[in-house]
């Protein structure tokens, strides 16, 4: 029921029709209008369908479970922490929301998903993808992507650094609602970095075309303090791209102690993560 209403109020905002104008055609007050909408009244199936006619959608359009999003974790230049932050992102969205959350590996070094064959009790699901396997790649991953969409609330996807040609680092792309770059803030890694960022404009426009959003989110990994400050803020703003304030720092725990079941740290913590987690859900909108 929840959904139907989130469909109801997602569809009349991208059509920019007010409360008030909803509530006149149905012949009832902007408050009576509000509670339907808030879920205070209950919405009726003959509400349904009027409401449905007034947006000029199906009501089978309303009823739809929304598809998941889709956050994608890139960057060609290799080792700068997809994968960990993959892990960081997942396990806490599924621990500490009530988000129904789906990780597709497509790195064939398979980091997350065998981290996953070592553990049980995972509040998530994790399956591998890999673009080299399959004849038809591009087909088969946008299949599954469709599919999942439909089951899960967030879908997290892994890439690698290394993809023979930009097909597949697009593809993915183009079905992302957020795309998260770990940054090593160094001359040398953002040199690789810019190989990314340069194709973020396209993906952007193309996924506007399709009346889809995107957003790129930058997030510094493995902090060090030597003239960083500067790099960083260049690469704010570069390509549509935002870099996010809190960072991750060098670690042992980043690196020896991650666990698809358990967060790195308490949600109550004082914890660097658990800034950048707070960060994050916010820029996302979740
Ligand atoms: N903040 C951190 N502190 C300490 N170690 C880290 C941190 N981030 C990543 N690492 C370590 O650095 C290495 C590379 O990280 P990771 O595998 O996440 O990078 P990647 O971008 O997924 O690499 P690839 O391109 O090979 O897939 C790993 O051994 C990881 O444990
Ligand atoms: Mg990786």
């Amino acid at each position: 029921m929840e959904h139907i209403l989130e469909n109801i109020k997602r569809i009349r905002e991208s059509q920019k029709i007010t409360q008030a104008v909803i509530g006149e055609k149905l012949g009832i007050s902007r408050v009576q209008y509000t509670n339907i909408e808030s879920g205070i009244t209950s919405l009726t199936m003959d509400r349904m369908q009027d409401i449905a006619e007034i947006l000029g959608v199906e009501v089978s359009q309303l009823m739809d479970k929304p598809s998941a999003k889709v956050i994608s974790f890139a960057n060609r230049k290799g080792g700068v922490g997809k994968s960990t932050m993959t892990i960081l992102f997942s396990v806490a969205l599924s621990n500490w929301t009530d988000y129904k959350v789906l990780v597709i590996d497509t790195d064939s070094q398979s980091t997350v998903a065998s981290l996953a064959d070592e553990e049980s009790d995972l509040g998530m699901d994790i399956i591998p993808f890999n673009f080299d396997e399959s004849h038809t790649p591009i087909r088969d991953f946008l299949k599954i992507i469709e599919k999942k969409s439909k089951e899960y609330d967030l879908i997290l996807i892994d890439t690698q650094g290394s993809f023979a040609d930009g097909q597949a680092i697009n593809t993915i792309l183009s079905v992302s609602d957020i795309c998260i770059i770990p940054i090593q803030a160094t001359k040398p890694a953002i040199q690789s970095t810019l190989t990314t960022l340069v194709s973020l404009p396209e993906i952007s426009e193309g996924r506007r075309e399709e009346g889809k959003s995107f957003l790129a989110l930058g997030i510094v990994n493995q902090r060090t303090r030597t003239n960083e400050h500067k790099i960083v803020k260049d690469l704010d703003g570069q390509f549509g791209m935002k870099v996010l304030d809190n960072a991750l720092s060098n670690l042992v725990r980043y690196h020896r102690e991650m666990s698809l079941s358990k967060p790195i740290c308490e949600k109550e913590d004082d914890d660097e993560f658990v800034e950048l987690f707070r960060e994050l859900v916010k820029e996302i909108g979740l």
